[in-house]
């Protein structure tokens, strides 16, 4: 007989321990803490399925699996069952999903026609498997990008801001999240499945250890690249901890109403919605690093890029790349140095409400963005020199091929415009940058 826990929510029925939970896309910095928080706090079993391998100190069970191969992933749940019917290793059934598996969040791949593939295709591949294997209950990541595409938002709550619409989003990152959140909300409880589903919205990631981001930033730090900040915005941040008590509540609604459906109409449902989650205190998006610049001894940023220059250089730097990409094939092009979307992300306010988030599944972040951006400051105070070699060498060879973009840059810019002083006046506008006043 398996034992039970207690939910932290009150008036909830017990949960199983050991219940099998398979975290897609687990091995990444959000999977391992999510694997964490699911253990740690409610026994569950995890299970993580990912194209690359978790870290060798890692206690988890991995499974390699690329949800874009529907055979892969058919595999993986029948020997899932397998286990457990033959009684072996005490793992069960896969009963509970999380979906993180994503490409194209930064860089090339946001340009890139194949994330849709992944991001798409293969969620369609996760639901589809989840309802021959009859899951109970599969939460996904999607993002803020849904609903953010460049025009301000101020403390949005979810169920009534709009998505962005497709055909103006700048990068197929976005698009496909949207496409695949959409999916994933329609298949709760669709064609009479027992599957619940809902779709949390993460603000931008951070943590120690966040290994997407902050390396890279903090390397062009150190490499003297962080000369300036672009516009002026208050934005949302998630540290790993809050995100992982979020998709751990939200898990935890689904899986009780399966348990107990007659006790599930005490507490609110989270089936069939989404969620944005953030540590609920927003912050000037550049003034969020200034720890960060602090621990590594480097001058906050004073010079302020305008909006719109910044943009408008996305934009060539964008053509540039996929003119290159044309030329001479995606694998020999460095990313590009900006893109659009990033732009819209740091310098234009956005930010959504975790209200809903703590009405109905009671997500409570213990950390504020303030206390985070301190502790990820001692972190890299730590971490001093350790981005030295092979990343000095990557972020050198940037600073080359950025000098060369920016070089055909100006070249297309000159060529582009009708005549000598438009020339001229163009780049007077650029060259006003202005200057903080604090
Ligand atoms: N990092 C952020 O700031 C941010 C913000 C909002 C939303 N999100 C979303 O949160 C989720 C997790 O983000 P993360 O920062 O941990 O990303 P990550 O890249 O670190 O993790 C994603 C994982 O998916 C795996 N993966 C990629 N393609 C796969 C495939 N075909 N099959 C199986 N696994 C595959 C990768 O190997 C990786 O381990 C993603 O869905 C992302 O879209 C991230």
């Amino acid at each position: 007989m398996q034992q039970t826990t207690h939910n932290s929510n009150d008036n909830t029925p017990s949960i199983p321990r050991g219940t099998r939970v398979v975290i897609f896309g687990g091995c990444g910095y959000v999977g391992l803490k999510i694997a964490e928080e699911l253990f740690k706090e409610i026994g569950y079993s995890v299970l993580l399925a990912d194209i690359m391998p978790p870290p060798q100190a890692s206690q988890w069970d991995y499974a390699l699996c690329d949800i874009t191969n529907s055979e892969a992933l058919e595999a993986l749940f029948v020997n899932e069952e397998k286990k457990f019917f033959t009684g072996g290793q005490n793992k069960g059934i896969i009963e509970l999903v999380i979906h993180l598996a994503s490409a194209g969040m930064s860089g090339k791949g946001m340009l890139d026609p194949a994330t849709e593939t992944i991001n798409v295709k293969g969620t369609q591949n996760i639901i589809e498997a989840c309802v021959r294997h009859d899951v109970k209950a599969l939460v996904y990541a999607s993002s803020y990008n849904v609903v953010f595409g460049g025009q301000e938002i101020f403390l949005g709550e979810s169920a009534t801001t709009p998505y962005f619409p497709y055909h103006l989003h700048t990068d197929f990152y976005s698009r496909s999240k949207r496409i695949a959140e959409e999916m994933v909300l329609a298949a709760n409880c669709a064609n009479h499945s027992s599957l619940m589903t809902t779709s949390l919205r993460p603000a931008a990631i951070y943590g120690e250890g966040e290994s997407r981001h902050f390396p890279r930033i903090v390397a062009h730090m150190d490499n003297g690249l962080f000369m300036f900040r672009i516009g002026r915005a208050t934005v949302d941040w998630v540290h790993g901890d809050n995100l992982a008590q979020a998709f751990r509540k939200a898990l935890v609604n689904l899986h009780l109403q399966h348990l107990n459906p007659s006790a599930a109409s005490k507490f609110p449902s989270a089936a069939g919605k989404a969620y944005a989650i953030s540590d609920g205190t927003p912050i000037d998006s550049f003034e969020f690093l200034r720890p960060v610049c602090e621990a590594r001894k480097i001058p906050y940023p004073s010079l302020v890029l305008p909006l719109w220059v910044a943009i408008k250089a996305a934009y060539i730097f964008e053509r540039i790349f996929l003119l290159m990409r044309f030329l001479i094939g995606s694998k020999w092009v460095p990313a590009p140095f900006l893109t659009r979307a990033e732009v819209y992300k740091v310098a234009v306010t956005h930010t959504l409400s975790i209200r809903e988030a703590q009405r109905d599944f009671g997500y409570q972040p213990t950390l504020t963005t303030s206390e985070g951006a301190q502790r990820m400051g001692h972190f890299y105070a730590l971490k001093e020199g350790e981005f030295t070699n092979a990343m000095k060498l990557a972020v050198t060879f940037e600073i080359l091929i950025l000098a060369i973009q920016i070089i055909i840059a100006v070249f297309l810019i000159c060529f582009s415009l009708s005549n000598f002083s438009n020339a001229y006046l163009f780049f007077l506008k650029i060259l006003q940058l202005r200057v903080a006043q604090n």
